[in-house]
């Protein structure tokens, strides 16, 4: 790995330096970011050991390939004898999919498949008002920043309008802003000599502002969407600036209040908004994910204690504690306390205050995709992001109601939150985390139902949840009413903690697992499992992969992370392999559809690749499928040092790429890019 001049960014403050918990030597922000993954979370006392279920993943994958007519050994020669390959293969079903797959490979751009065009929507700096400056990346402020397209998109959702009108030629795209890289943003910082003085309070504010989520209105003419830069729909949602309510079990809990909030009901700002979803009302979700990075101080001794070390509290790779009392546990005790939750935004009305909900749980949140049970409640599917961490689900007590928005905007302050325990028979169940049942008592230290929920991975402990290998999105298909999980990956598993969903030790690919309801009903607390894919170079016996075997040497990847079903009810899967791209694939990430129904299940194709060091986000299809939005998100960041026309760490004034101005002085910038099919028509 490359040296990097930015591993130290805390400032010099009034606070001792072993009090902000610098980043390690050597160490860049995304790795930092990855090996949080590793921090020794202590399991609940008293909690259960995890149940061994065994070579689960051979069992299954034998009965699979029984089912397409291959062994093992089959799939194996398959791969390298196509005349073997469609001999066996009954080759009747045609793909749904009819656009060439691009090349596996990494250059300074992006690449689309042949016959779609990709265009760039929105920059980070873009003015989203008319009073706001043009980007300027060598003067910036936070108020310049509070008026503009923020950092290292992630999350986008399309919402029509008017809602009514899913093919109106106007609409709202609701991104999320998931952190910012800040040796790729300001000029001369990865380079000071002391980087701690160079992190100034301006630049920690500018941080925050680059934060939250846009509210961005588009428009279409002759087919192409455009951003509008002056719509009054626009807004900016960030860290710094916007104050949010808290509703359900844990609003005004003692454990959220604060010095400057005593009622323990307002917070300013959200944190590593990370993936999202959309209500069936029209309403955007925000995840709150890795927000223990932004927190410094002692845990030992604290209050929270052991819930903070459950979470990796406090971090202090963003060294904002110096700043801003909040951001230090000891100054703020509970400040901690008030992140780690899904949002609730309107983006219909500009001047709403978003609320938090503390009915679905407190951990990082991934994302949080919705559907409906059949009686019309509302679900929410959210995986905790780390190594060993669980699925959650959550139902709504009352039913949503498509003519009566008022009180749809109220569905999510009451109802259950489970989590989900995966059996080695391919069954699973939903556990609920409900106060006074079970283990969830005050045996435990459970007073209320707040506690659990402020304590989300303590409780599903406790009821024995399954650990899986880095949850990441979970998206509800609602054609056929499946539900996939990526898991993007989990070097750490060792081979006795092999299980059905986690069937490999030192796994670096991940997988992507299908749930299924009887009745494909989603209020079901009983579900069925298989694995989709078993991800990672199927020519490579060590890897253990397992793909359609007539997927190609470009369709495979690794490191499934945010995941999108199109109008048509087709898999889309986007994906981030982190700082070790070189070692996990040797492309760069991007988009593969993959074929989830019939005899091609498991068949994947690449589509979309991006720039050198970027990870992909979104992807979000408009109603009619004929644009699909996605998030480039820390182009010029990642695994620099492993490409070799560039061989090194990636800065602001030494950029990897220039991504996607390309302009001598500027550097490279998150951005959205929208595809569409040349002359119209579905993409892919
Ligand atoms: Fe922000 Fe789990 O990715
Ligand atoms: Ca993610
Ligand atoms: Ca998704
Ligand atoms: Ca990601």
């Amino acid at each position: 790995m490359p040296t990097d001049p930015k591993s130290d960014l805390a400032p010099k403050s009034g606070l001792e330096p072993n009090q902000l918990h610098p980043l390690p030597a050597n160490t860049t922000l995304e790795q930092a970011i990855e090996e949080d993954d590793d921090h020794p979370v202590k399991r609940a006392a008293g909690a259960p050991n995890p149940p061994t279920l065994g070579q689960v993943w051979q069992k299954r994958i034998s009965r699979r390939d029984a089912l397409r007519g291959f062994g093992k050994t089959g799939l194996a020669l398959s791969l390298s004898t196509s005349a073997f390959a469609l001999a066996a293969c009954d080759a009747a079903q045609a793909s749904s999919f009819d656009f060439i797959e691009i090349a596996h490979g990494v250059d300074e751009t992006h690449h689309v498949a042949p016959d779609h065009k990709a265009d760039i929507l929105i920059r980070w700096g873009d003015p989203l008002f008319e009073d706001a400056p043009e980007f300027d990346p060598k003067n910036q402020t936070a108020a310049a920043q509070l008026k503009q397209f923020g950092y290292n998109n992630d999350y986008v959702g399309f919402t029509p309008l008017p809602f009514e009108r899913p093919n109106s030629d106007r609409a709202l795209l609701c991104v999320n802003h998931e952190y910012t890289t800040d040796r790729l943003m300001h000029p001369g910082l990865a380079t000071a000599k002391d980087p701690r003085a160079a992190y100034t309070k301006e630049i920690a504010e500018i941080s925050m502002a680059a934060h939250g989520g846009s509210i961005v209105e588009i428009t279409r003419t002759s087919g192409a969407w455009k951003a509008v830069p002056n719509s009054p729909y626009n807004r900016r949602i960030s860290t710094l600036a916007t104050q949010m309510t808290i509703d359900g079990p844990a609003s005004g809990h003692p454990r959220l209040q604060t010095n400057v909030d005593p009622s323990g009901t307002i917070v300013i700002g959200t944190l590593n908004n990370c993936a999202g979803g959309m209500t069936p009302w029209g309403t955007y979700l925000m995840a709150e994910e890795n927000f223990h990075m932004y927190f410094s101080g002692n845990v030992d001794g604290h209050t929270e204690e052991r819930n903070y070390k459950r979470l990796g509290i406090p971090r202090g790779i963003y060294p904002w504690g110096a700043f801003d009392k909040r951001f230090h546990i000891e100054q703020e005790p509970n400040e901690a306390n008030r992140f780690g939750w899904i949002v609730e935004v309107d983006p219909y009305d500009p001047t709403s205050t978003p609320v938090k909900h503390t009915a679905l749980g407190r951990f990082k949140h991934e994302g949080c995709e919705t559907s409906l049970t059949e009686d019309g409640r509302v679900v929410v599917y959210s995986g905790d992001d780390q190594r060993f961490e669980y699925l959650y689900k959550f139902i709504s007590t009352k039913k949503f109601n498509p003519d009566d928005r008022a009180a749809n905007m109220q569905l999510l302050s009451d109802g259950t939150l489970y989590t989900a325990r995966f059996a080695e028979d391919g069954t699973g169940e939903w556990i609920p985390l409900v106060y006074g049942t079970g283990e969830l008592t005050e045996k435990n230290g459970f007073s209320s139902q707040a506690d659990v929920m402020i304590e989300c991975r303590y409780a599903a402990d406790l009821v024995n949840a399954t650990p899986l290998d880095r949850p990441e999105d979970v998206q509800p298909n609602p054609h056929t009413g499946k539900v996939y999980v990526s898991l993007t990956n989990n070097k750490n598993r060792t081979q006795d903690q092999q299980d059905g969903p986690n069937p490999r030790a030192a796994n670096l690919w991940g997988q992507i697992v299908e749930l299924t309801y009887a009745n494909k009903d989603a209020a079901n607390t009983a579900f069925t499992w298989d694995l989709i894919v078993t991800c990672g170079d199927p020519t490579d016996d060590a890897v253990q992969a397992d793909w359609h075997p007539d997927t190609s040497p470009n369709g495979w990847f690794a490191c499934p992370d945010n995941l999108a079903v199109d109008p048509k009810g087709r898999l889309w899967v986007a994906t981030d392999q982190g700082h070790a791209w070189a070692k996990k694939s040797g492309t760069a990430d991007g988009i593969w559809a993959l074929e989830t129904e019939g005899e091609l299940r498991g068949l994947a194709r690449m589509f979309f690749r991006v720039p050198i060091g970027a990870e992909m986000c979104g992807p979000c299809f408009s109603p009619s499928g004929e644009a699909l939005f996605v998030a480039v998100q820390h182009p010029g960041s990642d695994g620099t040092g492993d490409w070799k026309p560039f061989a090194r760490a990636s800065t602001y004034d030494d950029p990897a790429t220039r991504w996607p101005d390309f302009e001598p002085k500027t550097p490279p910038r998150p951005s959205l890019v929208v595809i569409s099919r040349d002359g119209g028509g579905q993409v892919g």
